[in-house]
């Protein structure tokens, strides 16, 4: 598994006005999607493109365009809504799928609530995006639900993880092609799971419940 943890100022700079409480919900929005972009680049690095002839008004050349099957980005339900404008924005020509977990209140385990994915993603690179990976639980589910669908690679998108959270996800993913890009690598969890420092929840900060 490839892990990239963001190291860019303005990265850094964004996480810190999301981190703080007093940051109120429209403005977490608009910070969730700009640092989503941001991640994009790095998560988009080995997208799969090829060649193609184009003509500019001197000449003909060869430039590239994003391969099919294009990629498919899959926001996490529901905090993982809040990144889908971002990576769009920079890839508007990939496919979007939805997917739902919620943990099993009796077995803890995550069972999937909703989801609408192509039939076969068999080729596929597919963009899990996910703000918060804190047990990594829902997230290990998730890439193992696109794995059993047949996907080629999958690349996770987190906004802030924990030593746990990564460690769950390299059990999980043996020699699976996976990459995790990651805004921040925080020091832990509390006795709810929260990430600490953290940000909070991240779904309730977006959609002003909390
Ligand atoms: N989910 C969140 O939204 N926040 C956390 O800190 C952990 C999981």
């Amino acid at each position: 598994m490839r892990v990239h943890i963001a190291d860019h100022p303005l990265i850094t700079h964004k996480l810190s006005v999301l981190r703080d409480k007093r940051t109120p919900s429209p403005i977490f929005r608009q910070l969730t999607e700009e640092l989503m972009t941001l991640l994009a680049y790095e998560a988009t690095r080995n997208v799969r493109v090829e060649e193609c002839e184009i003509e500019t008004p001197v000449t003909k050349t060869v430039g590239v365009k994003i391969a099919d099957p294009k990629p498919l980005v899959v926001p996490i339900l529901r905090a993982g809504l809040g990144m889908l404008e971002g990576m769009t924005k920079l890839v508007p020509t990939a496919e979007v799928g939805f997917l739902g977990l919620v943990r099993d209140e009796e077995t803890l385990e995550p069972v999937t609530y909703a989801e609408r994915l192509p039939d076969d993603l068999s080729g596929r690179q597919c963009f899990a995006l996910d703000p918060m990976l804190a047990t990594g639980g829902s997230l290990a589910a998730a890439i193992e639900y696109l794995f059993d669908r047949g996907a080629e690679h999958v690349t996770a998108v987190c906004l802030l993880g924990t030593p746990q959270g990564l460690q769950k996800i390299e059990e999980i993913v043996g020699d699976r092609d996976v990459t995790l890009v990651l805004g921040a690598l925080d020091e832990g969890l509390n006795e709810k799971s929260y990430i600490v420092p953290g940000l909070g929840d991240a779904g309730d900060r977006l959609y002003g419940t909390a």
